[in-house]
């Protein structure tokens, strides 16, 4: 399928990398007090405001997260992605998403460039078309805003 194919389905992919699960629980003064469903919910919400399709995976496990992003070579028009602590080493990600056609957003809750210094390098962002971090749930809704700028 091309990318015209694909745009014209308007379907995007959020991928959620591993401990995005226990968001609510986990860290809230860094990661805020909602969960990883409430702010799917918000990309959900926004994406039908633009005719969009959205379809979420989580996944603590990096090979799931690299078949999804197989997958979706076919599926979908764009990908959302916070990869969690993967964002910092998980070449087979970073290598996965260098195949895929579409719009590809990096989105983090917290923003790793003011912590510390192992969560300055990401290797996602070399194959993002850019990067939305530190605007905790809210990014969830410019993630989307901004994919469909892009489609
Ligand atoms: C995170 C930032 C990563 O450094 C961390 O490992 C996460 C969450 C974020 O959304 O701020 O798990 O991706």
């Amino acid at each position: 399928m091309n990318s015209e194919n694909k745009a014209s389905e308007k379907t995007i992919l959020i991928l959620s990398g591993p401990n995005l699960n226990l968001l609510g629980e986990r860290d809230p003064q860094m990661y805020g007090d909602q969960t990883l469903d409430q702010h799917i919910e918000l990309a959900e919400r926004t994406a039908s405001q633009h005719g969009i399709t959205v379809e979420h995976l989580q996944s603590n496990h990096e090979g799931e997260l690299v078949d999804a992003i197989h997958q979706a070579r076919e599926k979908h028009a764009a990908i959302i992605i916070n990869p969690g602590a993967f964002t910092h080493y998980a070449w087979a990600i970073h290598d996965a998403l260098q195949t895929f056609d579409g719009p590809v957003i990096e989105l983090h809750l917290s923003n790793p460039a003011a912590r510390e210094p192992w969560r300055h390098t990401s290797v996602v962002a070399p194959v993002a078309s850019g990067t939305i971090a530190g605007f905790g749930g809210h990014g969830y809704q410019i993630a989307v805003d901004a994919v469909s700028e892009l489609l």
